[in-house]
Order: C-alpha cells, then sequence, then structure tokens
C-alpha cells in the first residue's frame, strides 16, 4: 500500500501543476446550446434517432469478437461497400475510430525503413500513428508546399516516403492545396496519406470530402464517422492490395473486438442518405456558415479559417477559459482549446457550426461573444 500511496501523491503533484498553468482537463456534462461537437450536419437531433427507432435488427447485438475470428459479419462487408462506392474507392475498411484506423495504417504501412513528411499541425492520432511505427518523421510547415519541397529536396533515403496530410484542419478549419500536394508526391515519388475527418459529409460533392477531385491520386485516405456521420469508427479508402495489407497486419483492426452491429447497420443508412438527401443539411450548414462568419468578422481574430470549424483566437490557455465560461453562463457550449492541442498563445475558442442551428441561435452567440470578449478583457 505503501508505494500505491507515494504514487498517488506523484499524482496529486502533477494534478496541482496543471491547474496552475491552466491546462487541467475536466468532464463537463453537455450545458447549453451545443457550439462545440462535431455533429455538422445535425444528424443526431433527429435523423439517426428516427432511423434508430425504425430500425429493426433481430441478429446478435454484440459482434463477438474480432473481424478475424467471429466479429466479420454482413453488416460490416455491406456497409465497407456502400462507403466504398459513395466516396469513390475500389474498397474499404472499418476500423472502430479514427484513432484506430490511425494506428493501424501506421503499424501496417509504414516501418523504420520509411520517411514520413508530416503537416506541422497534423492530429495527434497521425502523428502517433508515424511515431509507435519507428518511422523517420520530418514536420512541414502548416499547409506550406514550398516548405514541403525544400524538405523533400533534402530528404533521406528511403524505401518509402509518405506525405500525411488532413483535408480540413480540425483546430484551425483551413485546408492545404490537395492539387498541389498531389503534384508534389508526383515529381518526388511519394505516397499520400489524406484524413477526411471533418470534411466527409460535410464538404465536397454530395458530402465525399475535399479530396474527392484527386482520390486516384492519394494513396490511402481516412474517414473517421464521429464528425458530420454522426456516429463513431473510421474507413480506410484504397487499393484492395492496401486494404489486404491492413487486414493483415493493422494491429488496431486485428487484435480488437470489432463494434456493436448497430453501428454499421445505422452508418449504412447516413452513407445511403448521403449520397441522395442530406444535400438540404450541406446547403443550410453553408449559408450558417456564411451568416455566422460575415457577423462576427470584425469581432474576432479567426486566422485565415473557412468552413464550419470557427478557431477564435484568445491568447492565453486563461483567458480562452474564461471566455469559454462567460459563454458558458450565457447557455452556449462552446470549449476552450490548450495546449498541447495548440501553442499556448494560440489558445482559442472553437466553435463548431451545424446545419441545425437557427438565425437566432447564431445571432445569440454572436453578441454574447461580443459581450464575452469584451468583459475578458485582452
Ligand atoms: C483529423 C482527425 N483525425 C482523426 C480523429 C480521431 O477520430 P476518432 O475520434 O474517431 O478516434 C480526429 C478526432 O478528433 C480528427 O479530428
Amino acid at each position: 500500500m505503501q508505494s500505491n500511496r507515494k504514487y498517488y501523491e506523484f499524482l496529486a503533484q502533477e494534478k496541482e501543476t496543471q491547474k496552475e498553468k491552466e491546462l487541467f482537463r475536466e468532464l463537463h456534462l453537455p450545458q447549453g446550446i451545443d457550439f462545440c461537437s462535431n455533429d455538422s450536419l445535425s444528424l443526431n437531433k433527429d435523423f439517426l434517432p428516427e432511423i434508430y427507432r425504425n430500425l429493426v435488427h433481430r441478429g446478435s447485438i454484440g459482434s463477438t469478437g474480432s473481424r478475424l475470428i467471429r466479429g466479420q459479419s454482413g453488416p460490416f462487408e455491406e456497409l465497407e461497400n456502400v462507403f466504398a462506392s459513395f466516396a469513390g474507392h475500389e474498397g474499404s475498411l472499418y476500423f472502430s475510430s479514427g484513432y484506430a484506423a490511425a494506428l493501424g495504417v501506421g503499424s501496417a504501412l509504414f516501418s523504420p525503413a520509411d520517411q514520413i513528411f508530416c503537416d506541422r499541425l497534423l492530429h495527434a492520432s497521425l502523428l502517433d500513428a508515424v511515431r509507435l511505427s519507428g518511422a523517420g518523421k520530418n514536420y512541414f510547415r502548416h499547409n506550406n508546399l514550398e516548405d514541403l519541397e525544400n524538405k523533400l529536396k533534402k530528404r533521406k533515403k528511403a524505401r518509402h516516403t509518405w506525405i500525411v496530410t488532413e483535408s480540413y484542419f480540425s483546430m484551425d478549419g483551413d485546408s492545404p492545396d490537395l492539387a498541389g500536394l498531389v503534384k508534389l508526391a508526383a515529381t518526388y515519388d511519394c505516397l499520400l496519406l489524406l484524413d477526411e475527418a471533418h470534411a466527409i459529409g460535410a464538404m465536397g460533392p454530395l458530402g465525399r470530402g475535399l479530396g474527392a477531385q484527386v482520390r486516384p491520386d492519394v494513396t490511402v485516405t481516412i474517414y473517421p464517422c464521429g464528425k458530420a456521420l454522426g456516429l463513431c469508427g473510421a474507413f480506410v479508402g484504397a487499393h484492395p492490395l492496401i486494404l489486404e495489407q491492413l487486414i493483415q497486419r493493422a494491429r488496431s483492426f486485428v487484435f480488437s473486438t470489432a463494434p456493436p452491429l448497430i453501428i454499421p447497420l445505422l452508418l449504412k443508412e447516413v452513407v445511403l442518405a448521403l449520397a441522395k438527401g442530406l444535400e438540404e443539411r450541406r446547403r443550410q450548414l453553408a449559408e450558417n456558415v456564411r451568416l455566422f462568419r460575415s457577423r462576427i468578422q470584425s469581432l474576432a481574430d479567426t486566422r485565415g479559417s473557412y468552413g464550419h470549424i470557427i478557431p477564435i483566437i484568445a491568447g492565453t490557455a486563461g483567458r480562452a477559459l474564461k471566455l469559454s465560461a462567460l459563454l458558458r453562463s450565457e447557455g452556449f457550449d462552446v470549449r476552450a482549446i490548450r495546449p498541447p492541442t495548440v501553442p499556448d498563445e494560440l489558445s482559442r475558442l472553437r466553435i463548431s457550426l451545424q446545419s441545425g442551428h437557427t438565425d437566432a441561435e447564431l445571432n445569440d452567440l454572436e453578441q454574447a461573444l461580443e459581450r464575452s470578449l469584451s468583459s475578458a478583457g485582452p
């Protein structure tokens, strides 16, 4: 017991240090109007509850095992086929989360003999995937193809060179020049990995993502389903040989229980609906983005962002927390984003717009934001 007690003292000290730096994280129950989730098409407001109520499934509820043992089933197979044809791939493989998909891709496709070029602001799941694979990790400046090219010119010899980036960045609400990236990859004989987390469903033709136009030139695309698709898990879209390699070697796929079957059944309905009927939600989302951005234009530093993710730069972590608390007290759920997710001086509020936000909600948030920014001080 002695060593447990000492360890708890150590953890309590760590907690105090985090609190002093205003970096301690807490779990908050949802409260106020949702301007922080990733449910950009508001599917959890009405669409998914209705499908869920009407879904008749008489088979097993749990998957009962990993996909390679007893967990393989019709709903997963069908889902992967439906998604592949929607997104424009020869096939796809479903993982239990975006994080698991990234680690799976890293464990199956990267090795210490490879060099990987990562956008400086890449999501932690992809950075962890590179780190765990033992491949050489190189950073290029955020969305800066010139910097990437300079670094590619000086790269170390490698079995394979990969460029890894996102189509729409989750904290900065901006995008790389994908056509330029594809050209660079061809010039320097690189493979490309693209994460479409915040674009799939919400952006691109029919919500197919921003990489839809360059799909055949991208080696591997990851599509997390916890954002606009409203659920969880992630597809990897790629050539069948790559998907086979993932089934052989992706550790997060091989050594993990497949999700309950309700998930692929619901997701299939979302993907089918995207292909036909969710156009109106995307149009409404674009309209909300246009309206809200025009209202806050002179109010806040949104760092060259566009689209439904709006960073409001607060400065320090403390000021970001204060702004978030002020907005919460006015009935708005807007969260502070602090280090290590973003650099300290770029701590921010992250406003995430949805198709289901009403004109009045957007207007009220704009006014609350104005009041909070002036009462939080510089
Ligand atoms: C760009 C990006 N990739 C991957 C993920 C991880 O996806 P998941 O939440 O399904 O693990 C996220 C989630 O925030 C993300 O923003």
